[in-house]
């Protein structure tokens, strides 16, 4: 048990408070259990005496939860600059690009597959996410979709079956939906929790989406959804009628979009991924719409070789607050409790008693700082499950 003091401002993200609103704790302390769980938040001056004598202080600096990134492709091989530097000659992003980090998926070992989803981990966690979402995608074939999973397994317990991200080179789009929603899934779904599809232009239709969903959702696999990224469609609205924890990119919607995402009171979350518009060049999505209805919205950063290749959640929380229109506050709640809700955990993403000890310590007298110094790392530490995995908390 370890407990810390001096905490200028604690988010919390107190559950017991709606939806967005942080549970500022200022001049704040914290207990960490032994099991790896926070034991207690407060004011440090109504902390038990005999906890406060040893206590670690960290001199007024900002504790948040970790960042809960809720939407990741962490596993494939290769990289796309090639491609990239194309786009940023002129070139149009289009799903395409998939195929080619397929065939570089397809080549490479188990343990290459591990070892760069690893090092994206970890690049994650020094930049203060402590927990990931993985996804499948780059395989497309019954193989190297379970090896994907797999490998997405060694880093994450949140991974997802998107056998369904595009259909192959030289495949008949009916024979690959029936691959997806049979042998593949039935590979797949012992190394998944989830199920998502690419429902977009150059991928698969709303009726292959809710035929592969529906599978998905029989094997007991919870739904996601990539909807509406490149252009608008009914992706969104076949999340909201399947139940999908989440809606993600939300790129282009119209107002009964909007509409259907707020019946679900937060059911349904929208999953905004500012990085990949700005790494596409595309237009941001108007967050500020969606908030002002009642939708649920998280951040996360869709690191993948080919529209977003960061895993930096504090730059989606800049380019949210800069250019989507939300508020500090709701940006740095959608990237922690919001990514929490988009895995409907509650255990993640909020430091109450109870909640996994998971938290960053930012060398910063606020959380505001975090959009306020776009492209700063202001990470002085990371716990996760209780113990400093990322630089030092004194
Ligand atoms: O979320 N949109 C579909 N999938 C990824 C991009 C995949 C790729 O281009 O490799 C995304 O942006
Ligand atoms: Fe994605």
């Amino acid at each position: 048990m370890f407990t810390i003091t001096g905490i200028g401002t604690l988010v919390t993200n107190d559950l017991t408070l709606e939806r967005g609103n942080l549970g500022i704790i200022r001049n704040a302390a914290l207990v960490v259990g032994d099991d790896g769980k926070i034991n207690w938040t407060g004011e440090a001056v109504n902390l038990a005496v005999d906890l406060a004598a040893d206590a670690i202080d960290v001199g007024g600096r900002t504790i948040i939860p970790g960042f809960v990134d809720s939407h990741t492709h962490l596993v494939f091989g290769g990289d796309r600059s090639d491609e990239f530097e194309a786009r940023m000659s002129g070139t149009t992003y289009t799903a395409g690009g998939i195929r080619t980090t397929m065939t570089a998926t397809r080549a490479a070992t188990d343990n290459a597959l591990v070892a760069n989803a690893r090092r994206l981990a970890d690049e994650a966690l020094r930049s203060g996410t402590t927990t990931l979402e993985v996804k499948s995608g780059y395989g497309l074939s019954v193989r190297d979709e379970a090896r994907s999973l797999r490998a997405a397994t060694t880093v994450s317990n949140e991974t997802t079956f998107l056998g369904a991200h595009v259909v192959p080179p030289d495949t008949d789009t009916d024979k690959y939906v029936d691959l997806v929603c049979g042998e593949m899934l039935t590979q797949c779904a012992p190394h998944a929790k989830w199920i998502d599809v690419f429902c977009d232009r150059g991928a698969f239709d709303v009726d292959q989406a809710r035929t592969i969903l529906t599978a998905g959702a029989r094997a007991g696999l919870g739904l996601r959804i990539h909807a509406n990224q490149l252009q608008h469609g009914g992706g969104v609205q076949l999340g909201v009628e399947l139940g999908a924890a989440s809606c993600d990119h939300c790129s282009h919607l119209n107002d009964a979009d909007i509409s259907a995402l707020a019946g679900t009171n937060g059911r349904t979350v929208a999953t905004l991924l500012p990085t990949a518009e700005l790494c596409t060049r595309s237009a941001f999505p108007d967050a500020r719409r969606l908030i002002d209805a009642g939708v649920t919205v998280a951040l996360a950063s869709d690191c993948n070789p080919g529209s977003s290749y960061t895993t930096s959640m504090p730059l989606a929380i800049s380019l949210a607050v800069l250019n989507m229109k939300m508020t500090c506050d709701e940006a740095v709640w959608a990237a922690t409790a919001g990514g929490g809700a988009a895995l409907r955990r509650t255990d993640i993403g909020t430091l109450q008693a109870g909640s996994q000890a998971d938290f960053i310590l930012l060398n910063a007298p606020s959380h505001v700082y975090l959009a306020y110094r776009p492209g700063v790392n202001l990470v002085d530490a990371v716990v996760r499950r209780g113990t400093c995995v990322v630089g030092a908390l004194l």
